[in-house]
């Protein structure tokens, strides 16, 4: 008995119920079933044009495609309970409880190999721009954090040690910086995402005449693909999107990172709302930070997924291979969690006290104006290395005396040098040293004003 399948004709024994559950994909790839409809609207169009179908034929195809998807959204679990093979072969049967063997005809010349890449990239291609959209609401988010709190002094840190006092606006609006790349990197990804391989069919062309740069405008793709080969064989705009998406994390998961330090009350910079943050079960006292951690945790398997698609890719023979099926299940995951993880940070964001008098104190304290001290000394004549190494030695003897800088007396300076004179100690002064890096790219106020300026026109270009 020839199996009840798309392929069946040349199959005399049915198949091992093992093997069926281990290739089917349908328990994952109805998700592209929207997708999938869209293409079959268009390509039925395209059969009309072509003239295999008639206008009536196609009228009947477009209104059981529509009916299909009506179904689908009414009672999404029947599509599983249909036991189709993949989501492919469950619209064409869907459809064929519609519209007959004009389910069959609309097969005319397509494959599941240009269907399915197809239908991966509309999906994909609707899911980044959702995602676009987040990630500019995460950036004003960003800009609003530092606009509200222009003049707060944070200590700056190299190797985790306090090493230079920036404003708090500053800080911020690096991750801005960061958040902007990932957007460039995702409009290209866009870019390249924008190719229609309908038409190609399963590797090597189609012999039906479907006018293709007509057929993917109607699908509302810049451009169809130039090779049918590499159009069947083809998913480096799955890697586009995984490569951005974890680099994206890699933010992410920094920003979460610094926020969990300076909530714990070592730091005490800022304060976790509670609202985004759970308790211990044991410790009554714990207020935990919670979404944070699971960015930061998140992070490694959208990592996983890139490696994952990368290797399913780099030994596969041209063109198509079912190894392909598995670009879904990861993509998928990273599209979700990618999403969430954005809105979670914008979230916390949103709701983070900012604790000004903490983050001054550390400023304050550890000796974050040396580099001040040192510069002042070579504005006196003295060379860099050697104000460098005299500054040490001061910086030595105030935490002898545990005291900072600006409050060692004039003549314990003076017993290092002749060059300290009575200006030293406003020359130390926490606002004047930011104050002093006003090039651009710098922390001084002025400068910071004018690129969140910058930036905010910059989130809307
Ligand atoms: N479910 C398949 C996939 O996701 C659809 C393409 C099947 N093509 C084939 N030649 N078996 O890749």
């Amino acid at each position: 008995m020839a199996r009840k399948k798309l392929w069946g004709g040349r199959f005399s024994s049915d198949e091992d119920p093992l093997f069926a559950q281990f290739n089917d994909s349908l328990p994952f790839d109805r998700e592209l079933l929207e997708a999938d409809i869209e293409g079959s609207l268009a390509y039925a169009r395209a059969l009309e044009r072509a003239g295999i179908f008639s206008p009536a034929e196609r009228a009947r195809v477009e209104k059981g495609l529509r009916a299909v998807w009506k179904e689908a959204v009414r009672d999404p679990e029947a599509v599983l309970r249909s036991g189709a093979e993949d989501v492919h072969s469950y619209v064409e049967q869907a459809l064929h409880a519609h519209a007959g063997t004009l389910a069959l005809k609309l097969h005319t010349g397509r494959s599941r190999n240009d269907q399915v890449a197809t239908d991966l990239r509309l999906h994909l291609k609707r899911k980044e721009t959702g995602i676009a959209r987040e990630l500019d609401r995460l950036l004003e988010t960003v800009a609003d954090l530092a606009e509200r709190h222009p003049d707060v002094v944070i200590p700056g840190y190299t190797h985790l040690q306090r090493a230079q006092p920036v404003l708090f606006a500053h800080y911020l609006l690096a991750y801005g910086e960061m958040f902007l790349r990932d957007r460039d990197r995702l409009r290209e990804a866009l870019r390249r995402i924008d190719v229609s391989p309908l038409g190609s069919g399963a590797l090597s062309g189609t012999v039906y005449p479907v006018d293709r740069k007509a057929l993917a405008a109607d699908l509302g793709f810049a451009s169809a693909s130039h090779n049918s080969m590499d159009a069947v064989a083809d998913r480096d705009f799955v890697l586009d999107f995984l490569f951005f998406a974890s680099v994206l994390m890699v933010h992410l998961s920094r920003l979460a990172e610094d926020f969990i330090l300076y909530n714990s009350s070592e730091f005490a910079f800022v304060q976790m709302d509670d609202s985004v943050s759970s308790g211990s079960s044991l410790m009554p006292q714990k207020k935990n930070p919670d979404a944070l951690e699971l960015v930061r945790g998140k992070t490694g398997r959208v990592f996983g997924h890139l490696v994952g698609m990368l290797t399913v890719l780099k030994g596969l023979p041209m063109t198509y291979n079912k190894d392909l099926q598995e670009d879904k299940e990861g993509l998928f995951d990273a599209v979700r969690t990618v999403d969430a993880c954005i809105r979670m940070v914008r979230r916390v964001l949103e709701k983070v006290l900012i604790q000004p008098d903490r983050m001054r104190e550390a400023a304050v304290h550890g000796h974050l104006n040396a580099t001040e001290l040192a510069d002042y000394l070579v504005a006196r004549g003295l060379p860099f290395r050697e104000a460098h190494g005299l500054v040490g030695k001061i910086v030595m003897r105030a935490s002898e005396l545990g005291i900072p800088l600006e409050e060692l007396p004039l003549r314990e300076y003076q017993s290092f040098s002749p060059r300290f004179e009575a200006g030293v100690h406003a020359a130390l002064g926490l606002e004047r040293t930011v104050a002093r890096r006003k090039e651009p790219g710098g922390t001084a106020p002025a400068s910071v004003r004018k690129a969140l300026g910058a930036f905010r026109r910059r989130i809307r270009s």
